[in-house]
């Protein structure tokens, strides 16, 4: 694909790339959390955040409701019962070059107003490369455990955490808090996930493919037992909250957290200024091949908590750390086939088949090749030997082909021009990198994915209807639209050849699928907007539009008469906070199509929608005000100002007009004071803004 350099994007263009990397990150999200599939290499999946955030910066009026940057990991599945942390667990802001930790110690000074000869010191630690969780404390006993999910709610693990050693059941009191989440890393060693995997293959289970995936594995089991029998580990390394600690820098706190039974990774080290930060990062990059558990990076927190506490957090991570990242690793190995798969959207997408390899201790044999334009631009043919990089655990990509080693009757990949699942032809339209089968409903591949992302976990979720099921009853004609899966059973009683006497089905299995079909036949408005699959129509703005429409019925009038752009439904659309041009256009797109009318007909002849609660004003006095600031404020610079009011739920905005709601006036404050005072603007002084924010 040809990338335009941020910097040279047309307000239009940065509008589309929005949203492509948009869907694209949730895409990998999903891959990646939901599936543990990942089909990029970490550093693929950063360059392409970075992207989005690089465009954002530049426009920041365009920033999506369902932005990547507003986001942290992947939605939850699986049988745990949810748990909400008492503080988000957040991501952390990455960076690769040096230039970037400098950057990063830049911002900090100017944020916190220090001087340029104001000593900062940083806690410097490995960055495991595991799977997150939070402890909770109370009374000093361990009660409750769970995973990050998707940052505000994550997933009950406690029984299993239980069965890791380096997690102590009960804590000294003494000056140790009562009720507190210790936050910190489950890993495996290399060596115990090698011994896990040899075992495994002598016994012809699955492996793992590497240490990752093993400790995120077994510790969403859902028996105890097997989590036990697992080789997994434990560092901590942050808290949901300093205060009880009675501490004053993070690096006494690691300290206290190891007097209190945790392990410390003992690789901490406190840094007193930049140049000793990227020493320790040289020094364990080159020591990092020899280490006996993955890593990915150097973890930078600034030590003294107080400045974290005014640093504070976005939605996304904090800003008071940084994640340096070390540069994926490499190898060599021969592409023997490459695969096309077919998506939902009908995308086809090509991967290579490769010869296995162990590429930074663990084993590769797929990699993504994303689309014609990739194979295309680094001519990548079969029977190549290729150079693969792999950045933490993911699916590799390939950098480039060793052209010495080509044969010699080589020729270069041709692109299918039909859909390898239907036949159907494969184009692609002007702007769009991916070729897509143009087969519709047709397309197994196409329509059975719809489907599965119809009954999937967070549409209509019903249970014991996964992929296979889908697919089975798809091919079969069993199901071909939405509405067939509610009368299955109707039909199944009739059926010379019924659910039950089939293949892998009993009478109780079918009996439970037709429960479970049953227990869905009333379903909330944002489940069902969301279970149609409508592009760009994800969870959040599904939620919205359920919000904002509160019944079916006139979310349907309403959707129907916003085709025309100059409707009054049209501008009550695009008046949602979150809602843009581009949404309202796919919106209406999906309604002007007489076949999906009737498909939501059928469907409603089957299901109830049920309302939705509307949506509650919040409750700081700020939330939804625009704020302007202008002149110097003597307690906090203008970017802390900022965040203090988008926490509250404000819009800071750098102009005053009659939208705004209130002006805060600093020191010699200009012209703003004066048209604020023309147009009748609330305006504050710092001593009552102070006050309004407590
Ligand atoms: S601090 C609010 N410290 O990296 C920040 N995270 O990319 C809390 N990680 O979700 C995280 N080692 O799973 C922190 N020494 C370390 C870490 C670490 C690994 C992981 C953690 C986090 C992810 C963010």
């Amino acid at each position: 694909m040809i990338t335009v350099p941020v910097d040279s994007l047309s307000e239009e263009q940065a509008k589309t790339e929005l949203e492509r990397l948009a869907m694209l990150i949730a895409e990998h999200d999903r891959l990646y959390y939901l599936e543990d599939r990942p089909e990029i290499s970490d550093a693929e999946y950063d360059e392409l955040r970075l992207r989005n955030q690089a465009i954002e910066k530049r426009f920041p009026y365009l920033i999506r409701e369902d932005s990547p940057s507003l986001r942290v990991g992947a939605p939850l599945l699986g049988p745990f019962k949810k748990v909400k942390h008492r503080k988000p667990m957040l991501s952390l802001d990455n960076g690769f070059e040096d230039q970037d930790v400098y950057d990063f110690y830049d911002r900090t000074r100017r944020f916190l107003g220090l001087s340029a000869d104001t000593p900062i010191e940083i806690v410097a630690e490995p960055k495991i490369d595991g799977l997150s969780a939070t402890l909770d404390y109370q009374e000093g006993h361990f009660v409750l455990g769970a995973t990050r999910g998707d940052g505000i709610e994550g997933e009950d693990i406690s029984a299993n955490l239980k069965t890791i050693k380096d997690i102590p059941s009960s804590i000294e009191i003494g000056d140790f808090p009562r009720g507190t989440e210790i936050r910190g890393e489950v890993y495996m060693r290399h060596e115990d996930f090698m011994a896990m995997n040899a075992e495994r293959e002598a016994q012809h289970l699955p492996l793992f493919a590497n240490p990752r995936n093993a400790a995120a594995g077994s510790v969403r089991q859902l028996d105890p037992k097997i989590t036990a029998g697992r080789p997994l580990k434990f560092f901590a390394y942050a808290c949901d909250d300093y205060a009880p600690f009675h501490v004053t820098t993070h690096w006494e706190f690691l300290e206290k957290l190891k007097n209190a039974g945790f392990v410390v990774n003992p690789m901490a080290r406190l840094c007193e200024n930049v140049e000793e930060a990227l020493a320790y990062y040289r020094e364990l990059e080159a020591q990092r091949a020899d280490l006996p558990y993955d890593i990915d990076g150097i973890v930078y927190k600034i030590n003294r908590i107080d400045w974290q506490n005014r640093l504070s957090s976005s939605t996304r991570a904090p800003r008071w750390a940084l994640a340096h990242k070390f540069p994926a690793q490499k190898a060599q190995t021969y592409l023997q086939d490459i695969l096309i798969q077919v998506g939902r959207t009908g995308a086809l997408t090509p991967v290579a088949i490769l010869e296995p390899v162990t590429v930074g201790g663990v084993v590769v044999s797929r990699a993504s090749l994303h689309n014609e334009d990739e194979i295309a631009r680094k001519d990548i043919r079969i029977g190549d030997t290729v150079v693969i990089q792999r950045a933490g655990d993911v699916i590799p990509q390939i950098v480039g082909v060793v052209l010495e080693k080509r044969p010699k009757d080589s020729e270069p990949f041709e692109f299918p021009k039909i859909c390898p699942v239907c036949g159907s032809h494969a184009i692609r339209l002007p702007g769009e990198v991916a070729k897509k089968c143009i087969g519709g409903l047709i397309c197994t591949a196409q329509a059975a994915l719809r489907l599965r992302h119809f009954v999937s976990r967070d549409a209509f979720d019903i249970e014991g209807f996964g992929s296979k099921q889908v697919e089975a009853f798809y091919k079969e004609g069993l199901i071909r639209s939405p509405q067939d899966i509610f009368t299955l059973e109707e039909r199944d009683r009739e059926s010379l050849t019924p659910l039950r006497l089939r293949e892998g089905w009993g009478t109780l299995s079918a009996q439970n699928l037709f429960k479970a079909i049953e227990a869905r036949r009333k379903i909330p408005l944002h489940r069902f907007i969301y279970a149609l699959g409508i592009p760009q129509v994800g969870q959040a703005t599904a939620k919205l539009l359920a919000r904002h429409y509160v019944s079916y019925g006139v979310w349907k009038a309403a959707m129907i008469a916003a085709k025309d752009p100059d409707s009054e439904a049209y501008a009550n659309l695009i008046s949602i906070d979150g809602i843009g041009p581009s949404v309202s256009e796919d919106l209406a797109a999906f309604f002007d199509e007489p076949h999906n009318l009737k498909v939501l007909d059928d469907l409603l002849k089957e299901v109830t929608v049920l309302d939705e609660e509307p949506l509650q004003m919040g409750s700081s006095p700020l939330a939804n005000k625009t704020i302007v600031f202008t002149g110097t404020l003597q307690h906090m610079t203008r970017p802390e100002a900022k965040v203090r009011a988008e926490l509250l739920g404000a819009k800071v905005s750098s102009s005053v007009s009659a939208k705004t709601d209130y002006v805060v006036l600093g020191a010699d404050a200009g012209s703003k004071a004066k048209t604020a005072k023309e147009l009748g603007v609330t305006i504050l002084t710092e001593d009552d803004w102070l006050k309004m924010i407590g």
